[in-house]
């Protein structure tokens, strides 16, 4: 059976993943960076890198000897080439360039965000395409259209933050560590969603896009008024991101009615609260729902080999030659058009 090494390095993750043809994970492991990042409230780049060129090897290793898998047993190497940070970038594609020429195995370059556009796929075998795509990370949050692999229309975007930034933004404001969305939703189950009065950026907009910037903003002044508590601000916050989500999704939707199933994937897809209400949404308007379990929503390396798997048994498949370089932008839809304000986050 096809078999795929898949290594992601492009955030503050390092993993490495064994994915076969039918999206067995055969063994893997990844390792957060947490600690390092937390004095800073975000993820330094250059320790990112350090850390990434320290641990990446010996987690193949050991990725390798869990399966009791020689490199030249695997289909191909599959790593992510971008977008991200480009030193991390850097130290997961050139290892793989590395075992690709002394193995002889194929390199497969990955957009991460097809990683997280494909994980549905690998959490759920029987998702078909096409599916209307909700992304939403740390670095990006776009509602795509999705025919097919490699066939992406972005519908939407945001023209500041990104969700999962807005979640650790909050988070930094009320002093609760970093990585933030964990910490928000956590706080959140014991607060009041409607104590605190928030704003929701581009509600009614006849444009699809986001805007988290204005909520981060008042949830500083909520929180500088001394007149609530953490409970109720993270609460009020969720509230007022998940109505930002739902309200777009539904612009965007108009624009592709066509299709018959809701996907979501990215870190802030592991939020309980997000999951419950894109699916109730999902429901009355008669679509399928599917969100792929919240170790697969955040950084892995198995969405990486298994957007290998699935490029790799695509009719027009080539391997990436090893002179390739990393991308610190690489969008999923190069002909979506420019957003006023979208900037690096496009
Ligand atoms: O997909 P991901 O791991 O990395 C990127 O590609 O950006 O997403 C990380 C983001 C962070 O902003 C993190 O705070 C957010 O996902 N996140 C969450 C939750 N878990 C992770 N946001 C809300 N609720 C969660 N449970
Ligand atoms: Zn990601």
């Amino acid at each position: 059976m096809t078999l795929v090494l898949g290594i992601e390095s492009s955030c503050d993750e390092t993993a490495a993943a064994l994915v076969d043809g039918d999206g067995g994970i055969v063994a893997q492991r990844i390792a957060s960076q947490d600690e390092a990042h937390a004095p800073y409230g975000g993820v330094v780049p250059e320790i990112a890198a350090r850390a990434h060129a320290e641990r990446l090897a010996p987690m193949i290793e050991t990725v390798l000897a869990d399966a009791n898998i020689a490199l030249n047993d695997c289909d191909a190497i599959a790593a992510t080439a971008g977008p991200g940070l480009i030193g991390g970038v850097m130290v997961g594609l050139v290892t793989a360039k590395a075992l690709a020429m002394a193995s002889d195995v194929p390199l497969i370059a990955i957009n991460h965000l097809e990683g997280h556009a494909l994980s549905p796929r690998l959490a759920d075998r029987s998702l078909q395409f096409p599916y209307a795509l909700l992304l939403v990370s740390g670095g990006h949050c776009q509602i795509l259209r999705v025919d097919g692999v490699g066939q992406y229309r972005r519908l939407a975007t945001t023209i500041d933050d990104a969700l999962g930034e807005a979640f650790d933004k909050t988070a930094k404001i009320l002093g609760l560590g970093f990585p933030g969305g964990p910490a928000v939703e956590r706080l959140a189950k014991d607060g009041d969603a409607n104590a605190v009065l928030l704003p929701r950026p581009m509600l009614k907009s006849h444009e699809p896009h986001f805007s988290f910037a204005g909520l981060k903003s008042a949830v500083l002044r909520a929180w500088e008024s001394g007149e609530h508590g953490v409970a109720d601000i993270t609460a009020s916050f969720q509230q007022a991101a998940i109505d930002c989500l739902l309200d777009r999704l539904r612009v965007s939707l108009t624009r592709m009615d066509d299709l018959p199933t809701l996907v979501v994937a990215g870190g802030v897809a592991a939020n309980a609260s997000v999951r419950t209400a894109l699916e109730a949404f999902a429901s009355e308007r008669g679509m399928a729902f599917t969100a792929p379990p919240p170790a697969l929503c955040t950084d892995n390396a198995a969405m990486i080999a298994w957007a290998g798997i699935e490029r790799l048994t695509s009719p027009d498949f080539a391997p990436a030659p090893l002179d390739l370089a990393a991308r610190p932008r690489w969008p999923l839809d190069p002909d979506a058009e420019a957003v006023r304000g979208a900037g690096v986050k496009a």
